[in-house]
Formats: structure tokens, C-alpha cells, sequence
């Protein structure tokens, strides 16, 4: 079976490719590269120890598809392709939209074009929005509170009206907590550009000296420290997800939204604890404000996934930290490091 993976390059689909490569899957990727490297391409076939076809094309470019659809026999797709980062489109929500949204259309009209319905999106846990209660599941009311959380709302949305019009489709919307760690190799991780957002890839750049401290934002929430608590899943434990979701979506049709998450809420002092003795490194911090726009608390109900994908997240914090340390420790620069393997 052969599947087309967007976003093949980025951080969740370069770890979900060679998992599918292992899985005995025939693989087509594409990525524009605006936010991963080509480096990824030779990691991905020197672990998995097999070949692969890459196209560099953009999802906003409907030829580019068409093309690629013409020259392979696509049966599924794993549609990752979009811009994540939800400070950025609270500036740019033109961009976002654009990219995240025409983009999707753009791939789904071509997926019927060909015939092709079996879809596995990369959605979020941020469409629950705001919530009073934990754990989250899939059946309770969602929101959005900035533009990135609505592109995921709106193409839930879309994909729902496609399976209403042509119920040949068949779709897994997985919501994905909060992806860290990096495969167990050393050669594949995550490598945000700039000064990371996201907590993990902070405290490793504070761990090995490239940053000075971290900042707590804020120690005033209701949780059992006071700090932010999220659902962190090792990003292999979230790639096995896909293959489980796309063995459903090519022998079944409908649309059905899962969790991928532990079921497990760690507060950022966790984090830093954990992530002191995975790396044997002191993790100086202090505690700042609040980030406009955080939640307290988010973690997953992750029962429908267990129940009807059979699948669950066996990684724990610590082996999420020491990979994503290995990560860090032989790719001090990311992909662009001259790298030697410890
Ligand atoms: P990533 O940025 O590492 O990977 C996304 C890839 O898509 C990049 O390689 C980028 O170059 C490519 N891309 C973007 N727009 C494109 C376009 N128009 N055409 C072709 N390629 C394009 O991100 P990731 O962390 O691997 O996330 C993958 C997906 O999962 C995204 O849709 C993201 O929104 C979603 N997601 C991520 C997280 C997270 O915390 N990492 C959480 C929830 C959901
Ligand atoms: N945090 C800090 N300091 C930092 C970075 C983060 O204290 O420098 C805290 C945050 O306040 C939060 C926790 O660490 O309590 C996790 O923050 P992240 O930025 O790593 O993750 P978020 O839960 O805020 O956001 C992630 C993704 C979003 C997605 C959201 C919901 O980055 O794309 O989960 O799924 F929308």
C-alpha cells in the first residue's frame, strides 16, 4: 500500500515515516520545506533502510498535486503539511489560513480527483479551547482561540462536509496533545528555528548552555503546583498512532476524531525535574507572568484511541526527556550540525 505523507519532513511526519517504512508501507512525501530540512530525507531512509520518492512542492500549488498524483498510485494519505505556531499566526493569520486552510482544499480536491478517500489529519488538542473539565475527550463542545487553533477547527469542519458529501471518505481527525521527544536513534528530532516556543525544545537549549534560563509562565494556576500542566507524548508513541489510525481509515469509512495523548497531566516543574535527571544537567528557571492565551490544565481522555484504534502511549517522561536530550546532545545546531553520533 502506498501512502502519501505531507509534511514528510517536519518533525512528527520524519518519525511517522520511518515507522511506516518499517511497517512494510510504500511511501510518496512531499514538503515545501518551509519549516524542515532536506537533511531529513537521507535520516529517514538511513534508519528505516529503505528507499522513498520526495517531491519538494507546496500543498498551495494544486499543479504540483495533481502531478504527483499522476505519477504514483496514492491509496491513503497523512496529511501533516501546516504552519503550528500559534504566536506567529496571532501576527500573520493571513498566512496561516492560507496555507493551513487553501492548502487542505487544495489536497482534498485532488484526493477526489483520483479517488482517493482514506485521510489521517493532523489536528490538535487546542479545538477544545477553553475547557472546565479533565480529562478532554472527543465529544465535548470546541473552540478556538487564535487563528492556528481555528485552522484546525475549520478544517475539522470542512473534512466533516466532505464525509456529509460523499460518504466514501474515510477520515481520522487525531488530536494531538503535546508532542516531545525524538526518535531513540539520535537522528531525528525537532529543530524549531530560532528561539524555541514550546517548552521541551526550550529547557534542552537552556540544558546545553544555549540559553540562559528558562521562564515558568506563571505559578498561579489551579493545578498541584501552580504551574502549567499538559499531556506530554513521546512523538514515536505518537507516529505508531498514525499507523494504527490508518489501518482503520483503509478498511472502514467515516469520520471520527481520537485523542492521542498518555492521560497523564504534567505540570512544568515536572518537566524540569525530570528533564535535571535525564540530562544530569541543572535547569536554572524563574518564574515570570502568565503567556497571554495558556490554559492551566489540558490532558486527554485517551479511552476512544485504546478501544477502537488499539492503540496507547507506552512511552513515560523520562525516556520522552533522555531522547529528547540524545537529540539535542548530537545535534547541538539541529539538522545543520556536522554530527557525531555518541
Ligand atoms: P513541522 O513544522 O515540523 O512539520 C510540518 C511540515 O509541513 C514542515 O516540514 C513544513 O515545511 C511543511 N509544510 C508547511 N506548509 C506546507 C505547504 N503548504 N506545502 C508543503 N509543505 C508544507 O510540524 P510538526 O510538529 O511535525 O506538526 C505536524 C502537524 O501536526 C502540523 O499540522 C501541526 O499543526 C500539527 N500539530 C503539531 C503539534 C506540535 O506540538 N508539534 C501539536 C498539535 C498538532
Ligand atoms: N512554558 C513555560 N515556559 C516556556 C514555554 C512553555 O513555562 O518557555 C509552559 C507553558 O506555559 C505551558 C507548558 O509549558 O504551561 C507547555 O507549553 P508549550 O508551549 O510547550 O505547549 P502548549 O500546550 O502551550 O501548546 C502546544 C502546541 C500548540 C497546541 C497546544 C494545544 O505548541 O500548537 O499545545 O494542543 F495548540
Amino acid at each position: 500500500m502506498s501512502i502519501l505523507v505531507t509534511g514528510g519532513t517536519g518533525y512528527i511526519g520524519s518519525h511517522t515515516c520511518v515507522q511506516l517504512l518499517s511497517a512494510g508501507f510504500d511511501i510518496v512525501l512531499l514538503d515545501n520545506f518551509s519549516n524542515s530540512k532536506p537533511e531529513v530525507i537521507d535520516r529517514i531512509k538511513e534508519i528505516a533502510g529503505r528507499d522513498f520518492t520526495f517531491y519538494q512542492a507546496d500543498l498551495l500549488n494544486k499543479k504540483e498535486i495533481v502531478s504527483i498524483f499522476e505519477k504514483n498510485k496514492i491509496d491513503a494519505v497523512i496529511h501533516f503539511a501546516g504552519l503550528k505556531a500559534v504566536g506567529e499566526s496571532v501576527s500573520i493569520p493571513i498566512n496561516y489560513y492560507h496555507n493551513n486552510i487553501t492548502g487542505t482544499l487544495n489536497l482534498c480536491s485532488v484526493m477526489e480527483q483520483f479517488g482517493v478517500y482514506n485521510l489521517v489529519f493532523s489536528s490538535s488538542a487546542t479545538v477544545y479551547g477553553t475547557q472546565d473539565q479533565v480529562p478532554l475527550h472527543e465529544d465535548l463542545p470546541l473552540s478556538a482561540t487564535n487563528p492556528y487553533g481555528r485552522t484546525k477547527l475549520m478544517i475539522e469542519n470542512i473534512l466533516n462536509d466532505l464525509y456529509v458529501s460523499n460518504t466514501n471518505w474515510s477520515i481520522a481527525l487525531l488530536r494531538y496533545f503535546n508532542p516531545v521527544g525524538a526518535h531513540s536513534s539520535g537522528r531525528l528530532g525537532e529543530d524549531p528555528n530560532g528561539i524555541p516556543n514550546n517548552l521541551v525544545p526550550y529547557i534542552t537549549q537552556v540544558a546545553i548552555g544555549k540559553l540562559p534560563e528558562l521562564k515558568v509562565y506563571g505559578n498561579n494556576y489551579p493545578t498541584k503546583d501552580g504551574t502549567g500542566v499538559r499531556d506530554y507524548i513521546h512523538v514515536e508513541d505518537l507516529s505508531e498512532g498514525h499507523i494504527k489510525a490508518l489501518e482503520k481509515v483503509t478498511i472502514t469509512s467515516g469520520i471520527n476524531a481520537y485523542n492521542l495523548g498518555t492521560g497523564i497531566g504534567y505540570s512544568v516543574l515536572d518537566m524540569i525535574n525530570t528533564f535535571s535527571k535525564a540530562s544530569g544537567r541543572e535547569i536554572p528557571y524563574k518564574i515570570t507572568n502568565r503567556r497571554p492565551g495558556d490554559i492551566g490544565e489540558s490532558f486527554a481522555d485517551p479511552s476512544k484511541a485504546e478501544k477502537e484504534l488499539n492503540w496507547k502511549a507506552k512511552k513515560d517522561l523520562y525516556e520522552m526527556c533522555i531522547d529528547s536530550w540524545r537529540w539535542q546532545v548530537n545535534n547541538p545546531n539541529g539538522y545543520e550540525s556536522k554530527v557525531t553520533v555518541v
